[in-house]
This record gives C-alpha cells, structure tokens and sequence, in this order.
C-alpha cells in the first residue's frame, strides 16, 4: 500500500475504508473485516458515525496487530471548546477500544474550533493522538482560523472527486505539506460520473472498472482517498489500485472534468447551526 507523509513525520496509507452511514447494527463491523481481509489497513471514522465501537472490535477481533492499522475519528460539533474535546475524545478512546488514534479531526470548522484544538494539540503531546487535523475548511474558514492555531493541521479533509477538484484549496495548503483526505471519492456513487466518456475509456483501456479509474486519479494526484462501500467485490476492487498508472494525458483529461463546486458548501450561512442541530452525539446519554 502506498503511504502519504503527513507534515508532522507520520506516514498515512493513501486510500482508507470509509465507514460514513454503514449502521451500528453489526454492519460496520462485517464492512470493517471485510475490508481489514481484503488489505486495507487505514479505517475512516467519525463520533457522529456512531459506528467507533464497531470499528474497535473488528479491528481487535482481526488479530492484526493495532500498529499495523491507521485509525482516523473526528470530534463532533457538541464537544467543540477544550474541556468539552479531552472527553470526546477519552469516549472516541473507550469506544475504538485503544489507548491511541493515529488521526484524529476537527469534524467540522464552526464553534469553539481554537480551544478544540488546542484539546487536540495538547492530546498528541501526551500521545493519544499521532495526527491532528480540520475536515470541511474552505479557503476562506482555513485563513480565517489556522493562524489561530499553533500547530499546523496534518490534513484538510474535505468533499474532492473528479467534478470537484479543489484547486484553490490544494494550492493553499501546499507550502505547508497539509494533505488533502478526499471524502466522497468516488462522488457518493454519483452515476453521471462513472459515466463519463473520459473515465469509461480508460476503464476499457486498463482493463478496470470506473471507480478505479477514479480513484487511481485521485491518489496520483497526491490525495488521500477514503472510499466507503458495504459490497464485498467493491470493498476488494476500491483498493485494488496500485497494478496500472494513468499517463499525464490521461491525467489531463481528468483534471479537465473539473466543475469547480461540490455538493455540500461549508461557507454558505447557517450550515453549523444546521449540523449541530441535526447530529447530537449525545442524544442517546
Ligand atoms: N469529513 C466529512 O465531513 C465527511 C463527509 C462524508 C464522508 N466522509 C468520509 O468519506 C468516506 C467516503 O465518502 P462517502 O461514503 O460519502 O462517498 P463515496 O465513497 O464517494 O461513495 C460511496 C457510495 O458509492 C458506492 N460505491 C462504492 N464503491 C463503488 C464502485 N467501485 N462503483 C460504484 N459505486 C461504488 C457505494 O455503494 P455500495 O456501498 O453499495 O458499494 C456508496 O453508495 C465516508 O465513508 C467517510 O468516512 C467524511
């Protein structure tokens, strides 16, 4: 598996399991051995997936070794603010059923994100946490809150697939070695997508489906992919990346299927307000 170095020294394996609405009714877990047999050995959770303790238990029932698999959980928006992140993130701990997490997020960039943070920073000192990182900054949320922080993220992960490239984006943390995780990868299955004539004939040409296309472009373009599916032959073939290369025409032509947007605008008014309302991960308390 090709590893990513990450700006504070730590490798990241460039394509990861995502776990995002797989239920916690034992389907994440089968989803979550499934992909740890099929070679995956980078797991994409989150607190507000409600799925953590699943992840934990596959993960030990697996008899891989903890240091073999990269675990990734994010801080929900109720535990924002620094007493509120230590406990977050003691529960992530309990939850995943490990005395640390190699990457742990900013879920999302609203509320008390300075003092979170420095939760954060502050647990990776006390080596609860290898990486730290932001999820859904825009441009305009980045400038406007890292100069707040001390420590620079390890990773911005955000909405990037073929129509949304994030140029802009990319080309303002670059100087400072963050990465960039893509979520929704393959465009949340987005069928126009995998349809395009661009994507289609290089499918036939290397002899691999569409979403391998897709994703083959993504990691060769330096980013993290975090493609998320609870079908066995997809969770296998998603990964199955690294047997083929996409020549720079190829690339370019890609590179052309750029819209510019995405589906979710972190920057429009009142979407923390919304979040915060509509995810409570303390509901059940
Ligand atoms: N930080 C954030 O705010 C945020 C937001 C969203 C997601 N994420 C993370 O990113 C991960 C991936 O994003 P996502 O789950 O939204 O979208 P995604 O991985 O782009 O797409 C998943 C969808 O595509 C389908 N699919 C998977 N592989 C396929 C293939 N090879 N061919 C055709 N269809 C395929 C899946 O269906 P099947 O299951 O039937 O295969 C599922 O419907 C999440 O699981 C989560 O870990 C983070």
């Amino acid at each position: 598996m090709k590893q990513v170095l990450l700006n504070d020294g730590n490798e990241i394996p460039a394509v990861g399991f995502g776990v995002f609405l797989i239920p916690n009714d034992g389907s994440t877990y089968r989803a979550v051995r499934e992909a740890l047999d099929a070679g995956y050995r980078h797991i994409d959770t989150a607190v507000a997936y409600f799925n953590e303790q699943e992840v934990g238990r596959a993960v030990k029932d697996s008899g891989i070794p903890r240091e073999e698999i990269f675990i990734t959980s994010k801080l929900w928006l109720q535990d924002y603010g620094y007493a509120p992140a230590q406990k977050g993130l003691e529960s992530s701990l309990k939850k995943l059923a490990t005395d640390y997490i190699d990457l742990y997020l900013l879920h999302q960039p609203y509320g008390n994100m300075v003092h979170a943070w420095k939760a954060l920073e502050d647990a990776k000192a006390a080596g609860k946490l290898r990486s730290i990182g932001v999820s859904n900054m825009t441009p305009k949320i980045w400038n406007a809150l890292v100069p707040q922080f001390d420590l620079k993220p390890a990773v911005n992960q955000v909405e990037c697939n073929p129509y949304f490239q994030q140029r802009e984006l990319r080309a303002l943390l670059e100087p400072d070695g963050v990465k960039i995780e893509a979520w929704g990868p393959l465009g949340q299955g987005n069928k126009a997508l995998f349809a395009e004539p661009a994507i289609a004939a290089l499918a036939k040409k290397y002899g691999k489906d569409a979403g391998q296309i897709i994703l083959r472009f993504e990691v060769q373009e330096g980013i993290i992919v975090l493609p998320k599916s609870t079908n066995p032959a997809r969770i296998r073939s998603n990964l199955d990346l690294f047997d083929f290369a996409l020549e720079e025409d190829e690339m370019a032509q890609l590179r052309a299927l750029d819209k510019g947007h995405g589906t979710h605008d972190p920057d429009a008014p009142g979407v923390g307000e919304m979040l915060l309302r509509n995810f409570n991960v303390h509901e059940n308390e």
